[in-house]
């Protein structure tokens, strides 16, 4: 019921076979980034506001070398999992794909170390990844923060790691044309071994937050439905957002209360009103859920993350029938029989919904989600358990 998730060393043992058999000869560089799961602060990053994510034992794995023949100055870039090649050329700047194209993401990264004078020069990449794709668990962000490290490698010039992170932020806003916030790029980018991330994003300022009690899970179930329109969206969402800030005389939501909303609210349209709200109440709930978690008091967490999906659900209207179904069943098994908390992760509309869950019962809670789960809906869920992982890593050829 509870899919394992491979080690990254076994991971990037596969990766460097599969680059050996594709290109005959072995990588000089492997570079590794995580995806992750935010356990809660949804939809606040762009608001200046808090969250609280951690990084996922799912990797996306890049291994390359120079090309065998020269004269090249392309990038050749095979994925393993989607079985899909493509290059691009290094010329300045790099050229962007068509809308939705996957190298999107590579390109903007290449891009934007050529915007910092750094050339990484052609490559022959073999990619291989175990982030869920289109889950909700930020396979973009993973994609595109190993590739940020594979050239760190590969030109042997480390960046800072919040220039590094705010560098791939830029590439999926230039290039993929989603405008997102900074939340993925840092978690997957500064992500510790145990330890769960509170960043502040105005200030940017990270908190390493230690996550070790053995008596309790990470457990994420993925819906396996995903919405198209989220881009679409999204954008709506922030834009919404900044009206509202407008409209209450503050610079971002971040700086609103529960009461300067209640005042004025004869000033906002119900929409903006609404979405106005659950920002303000998930900010307060993301601080106090951090509180809890230093506390190890994992009931109020679980409160919190309940009250999280309720206010993504009415309020910001992001969630779906299917995330909602699986935060249900979640509550119906309740604390007594494991559940401490449910809720939808990720940016909504589908993928994943990340449940805290008493580490004895996690399997009979898994395999009770997954029944109740299908039988509602049709539709078979995966399951998987995380611990918190670290950010990204060099495998193979760092300095
Ligand atoms: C997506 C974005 C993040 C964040 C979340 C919602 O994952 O990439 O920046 O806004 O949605 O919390």
């Amino acid at each position: 019921m509870i899919d394992q998730n491979i080690p990254l060393s076994q991971l990037a043992e596969q990766t460097a076979q599969q680059f050996q058999q594709r290109y005959g000869r072995a990588p000089k560089w492997i570079a590794a980034a995580p995806g992750r799961v935010n356990l809660i602060g949804e939809h606040t990053d762009y608001n200046d506001g808090f969250v609280f994510p951690m990084a996922i034992e799912r990797y996306t794995v890049i291994a390359a070398d120079r090309p065998s023949v020269t004269g090249r100055n392309d990038i050749n870039w095979h994925c393993a999992r989607t079985n899909q090649t493509a290059s691009f050329p290094l010329t300045k700047p790099v050229p962007k794909a068509e809308p939705k194209h996957w190298t999107n993401y590579i390109r903007g990264v290449f891009a934007g170390f050529q915007n910092r004078g750094l050339d990484a020069g052609p490559l022959d990449v073999l990619m291989a990844s175990t982030v869920p794709l289109g889950g909700g668990l930020s396979s973009s962000a993973a994609l595109e923060v190993a590739t940020a490290t594979l050239i760190e490698i590969v030109s042997n010039q480390r960046l800072e790691r919040v220039t590094k992170a705010l560098l791939c932020q830029k590439a999926e806003h230039d290039y993929a044309g989603m405008p997102c916030g900074i939340m993925d790029q840092f978690i997957s980018t500064l992500g510790e071994q145990d330890h769960l991330l509170l960043l502040d994003c105005r200030s940017r300022a990270p908190e390493l937050v230690p996550m070790t009690d053995p008596g309790v899970e990470v457990l994420i179930v993925n819906t396996n439905v995903k919405h198209e329109l989220v881009g679409g969206e999204y954008a709506q969402r922030r834009r919404q957002c900044e009206e509202a800030a407008k409209a209450l005389g503050v610079p971002a939501l971040r700086d609103a209360t529960a009461d300067a909303l209640e005042g004025n609210k004869g000033k906002l349209d119900p929409v903006a009103y609404r979405r106005a709200k659950h920002v303000i109440g998930e900010n307060e709930r993301t601080e106090h859920a951090a509180h809890g978690v230093r506390a190890s008091n994992w009931p109020t967490v679980g409160q919190l993350m309940y009250a999280s999906h309720l206010s993504l659900k009415d309020d910001y209207e992001v969630s779906c029938a299917e995330l909602d179904a699986v935060v249900e069943i979640a509550h119906d098994i309740g604390i007594d029989g494991g559940v401490y908390g449910c809720r939808m992760t990720g940016g909504g509309f589908g993928g994943c919904c990340v449940a805290l869950v008493q580490t004895d019962a996690t399997k009979a809670v898994a395999a009770q989600i997954a029944d109740a789960y299908e039988k509602r809906t049709k539709i078979k869920p995966t399951l998987f358990v995380s611990r918190p992982a670290a950010g990204a890593t060099v495998v193979k050829g760092g300095v």
